[in-house]
C-alpha cells in the first residue's frame, strides 16, 4: 500500500533539479518559526553522548511529558514519532476490527493493515468540517462490532475539532468498560491545547490519546511522539516498543522544547492571526471555500470549473517553487480540494499571489 505524504521536498528537488532549500513547502503543516530558539545549542551539548546509547527509559523526556500535561508519568509511552507508536498499536491493544473517521492522515490504513486489524471508514461530511456526528458513529457501532474507534482532534486535514456533542459522547463512552476502545489523534492539538480531551484521561479506562512534538515544535526530523493513556495502556504500549526508538538528541530536545514558554506563545499569536489571514485571502479568490480551522494548516475546496488541485500543484510548484497538498489521495476527498500550512506573512502573501496567477 502506497501512502502519499506531504513534504516530500526531497524527492520533488531532485526531479526538479533543485535544492530542497529552493522548495517553500506548504504541503506539510509544520510551526513556521522552525524548532525553539536555543535548540541548535542543546543538541550540540549532546553531541558527545552520541557515543552511548540512550537512555532505554526515555527517564527525562518522559518527566517532562508528565510535568508538561501534569499527568502521571506511568500513563505516557514514547516512541519515534507518534507514526511509531500508530504502527504498534492495534496489537498492543489487541485489536483486530476498529472503526475510522475519514479523511486522515493516510498512514493509519497501512499501519493496521499490517497489524492484521480491519480498519473500516466512516465518511464525515463537508458541512460537518469533516468531524463524525454522534449519530453516525452510534449507527456504525450498531451495524458492527468493533475493539476500536479512531478520531483525528482537530480533524486532518480539514482542521475542525470535534463537535461538543461528540466530545461529550467520547467523554461518556470512553468511561465505560468493556470495548470500543477510543484512540485520539492529537497531534495538532498543542495549537489549540485547551481543547485537548486529555481532560478525560484519569476517568476514563478506554481512551489513549496520540501526541507529537511534530508539528508545534517544528521539529519533524527528530521524531519524537508520544501517547497519553490508563497506566495498564501505557504499559502495554512501552512493551511493544522497540528498545532505543527515541534518540540521545530527541531525549534532550524534546524535553527543552516544553520549557520554551515564550517560543509557544509567539506561535500561538502568530499562526492564530496568520490562519485568519490566509484564509481571507484564500477566500478571496474566486472559486475557492476554505473551511474553518483551529490548527495550522487549512483545507481549501474548489470549484469544479477550475483545474483540479494536482494540476494547480505543478503549475505553481514550475513557476514559483511552491508547494500544496493536493488531496486526491485522501479517501474521502478528491481532487478539487487543496491543503495548506499557514506558514509567515510573506511566505503566505507569495502563496495567495501564485494561486491568484495559477487560476
Ligand atoms: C494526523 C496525523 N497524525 C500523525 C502524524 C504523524 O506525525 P509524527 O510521526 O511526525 O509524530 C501525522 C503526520 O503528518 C498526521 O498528520
Amino acid at each position: 500500500m502506497n501512502v502519499v505524504h506531504g513534504g516530500n521536498i526531497y524527492e520533488l528537488s531532485a526531479r526538479a533539479g533543485c535544492s530542497p532549500d529552493d522548495i517553500l513547502d506548504f504541503s506539510a503543516s509544520i510551526n513556521p518559526l522552525g524548532p525553539p530558539p536555543g535548540l541548535a545549542h542543546i543538541l550540540s551539548g549532546c553531541f558527545h553522548r552520541l557515543a552511548s546509547y540512550p537512555d532505554i527509559h526515555n527517564k527525562l523526556l518522559i518527566e517532562a511529558i508528565s510535568k508538561f500535561h501534569d499527568i502521571d508519568p506511568e500513563c505516557i509511552a514514547v516512541g519515534n514519532g507518534s507514526t511509531e507508536l500508530i504502527y504498534w498499536l492495534p496489537r498492543a491493544l489487541g485489536v483486530s476490527k476498529a472503526l475510522v473517521a475519514a479523511p486522515t492522515f493516510g498512514e493509519y490504513a497501512k499501519a493496521f493493515e499490517l497489524q492484521g486489524t480491519r480498519l473500516q471508514k466512516m465518511f464525515t461530511a463537508p458541512e460537518d468540517h469533516f468531524q463524525p456526528l454522534v449519530e453516525q458513529l452510534e449507527a456504525a457501532l450498531q451495524k458492527d462490532s468493533f475493539e476500536a474507534v479512531l478520531l483525528t482532534h482537530p480533524a486532518s486535514p480539514s482542521g475542525a475539532l470535534l463537535a461538543a456533542e461528540t466530545i461529550n459522547w467520547v467523554a461518556e463512552n470512553s468511561r465505560k468498560s468493556g470495548r470500543p476502545f477510543l484512540l485520539i489523534d492529537e497531534v495538532f492539538i498543542d495549537f489549540c491545547e485547551q481543547a485537548s480531551l486529555k481532560r478525560f484521561l484519569d476517568r476514563s479506562p478506554n481512551l489513549a490519546i496520540i501526541r507529537s512534538f511534530t508539528k508545534f515544535y517544528g521539529s519533524p526530523g527528530l521524531r519524537i511522539g508520544y501517547l497519553l493513556a490508563p497506566p495498564q495502556v501505557a504499559a502495554q504500549v512501552r512493551r511493544h516498543l522497540p528498545p532505543w526508538s527515541v534518540n540521545t538528541l530527541a531525549q534532550a530536545a524534546g524535553a527543552y522544547c516544553f520549557s520554551q514558554d515564550d517560543y509557544r506563545r509567539k506561535t500561538l499569536d502568530l499562526v492564530a492571526k496568520q490562519r485568519q489571514r490566509l484564509a481571507a485571502g484564500l477566500s478571496a479568490i474566486s472559486g475557492l471555500k476554505v473551511f474553518p480551522a483551529q490548527a495550522n494548516y487549512l483545507l481549501v475546496r474548489m470549484d469544479r470549473s477550475l483545474p483540479p488541485a494536482s494540476r494547480l500543484k505543478w503549475d505553481i510548484f514550475e513557476r514559483d517553487r511552491i508547494l500544496i497538498r493536493d488531496c486526491g489521495s485522501f479517501e474521502g476527498l478528491d481532487d478539487w480540494y487543496f491543503r495548506v500550512a499557514v506558514r509567515m506573512e510573506d511566505q503566505n502573501d507569495r502563496l495567495i499571489a501564485a494561486l491568484q496567477h495559477a487560476l
